[in-house]
């Protein structure tokens, strides 16, 4: 089947999905390499929760570093990525009608010891962000690594969830209305492409 219409499909019925090699294994190495370089010139900075007047660094919530991302700019590979991006942008709104209208993206680290725990992605009073995405960097993750992606199926205090390994070239995307989510303890740097789907307003 597609790619594409793969994914429209598990989005429509379960929500999310995970896929392994959205993008092939040169690329990925490629961001890995560009996103170690920016994290070892300092160009990282310790992420915040919340927008606006809520907007504060809370270690005990998350303790993960980020570097937002120009679309516009950067080397060969990222654009190549991004390109990617924007054609399943385009793809979404064509299948499913969501009307996407843009796609920010900022890299995150996650150092050893590092999580990020269970929130939603979508901030009070500002609901333009539809679906969210992350495309993982790691090389050969194993499952004593921990810094899995725990997704909650169910709702409210219901803790049914699903387990994702932050493996390589695998592209997580999930309705960012509907799903709670944190990111376990990770044992080892943990290396993403994070990003959201946006609605105009
Ligand atoms: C986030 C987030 C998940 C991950 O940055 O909001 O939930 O797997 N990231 O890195
Ligand atoms: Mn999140």
């Amino acid at each position: 089947m597609e790619i594409f219409d793969r994914v429209s499909e598990s989005i429509s019925a379960e929500g999310w999905l995970a896929l392994p090699n959205f993008v092939e294994p040169e690329t990925i190495a490629a961001l890995r390499e560009e996103c170690r370089q920016l994290a070892a010139t300092g160009k990282f900075r310790r992420a915040a929760v919340g927008n606006n007047a809520n907007h504060r660094i809370q270690p005990d919530i998350r303790s993960d570093e980020i570097l937002w991302l120009d679309a516009a700019q950067g080397p060969e590979a990222r654009q190549h990525c991004l390109a990617r991006f924007e054609q399943l942008r385009l793809a979404l709104n064509r299948r499913l009608q969501l009307g996407l209208f843009e796609f920010e993206c900022h890299y995150a680290r996650f150092a050893p010891g590092t999580f990020y725990r269970k929130h939603f992605d979508r901030f009070r009073g500002d609901a333009r962000r539809i679906v969210s995405s992350v495309l993982y960097l790691n090389e050969s993750w194993e499952p004593g690594d921990g810094g899995e992606l725990r997704i909650y199926s169910g709702e409210g205090e219901n803790e049914d969830h699903v387990d994702v390994q932050p493996a390589s070239g695998t592209l997580v995307l999930f309705l960012s209305e509907r799903f709670a989510h944190e990111v376990l303890p990770a044992q080892r740097e943990r290396l993403s492409l994070t990003g959201w789907f946006r609605a105009r307003s």
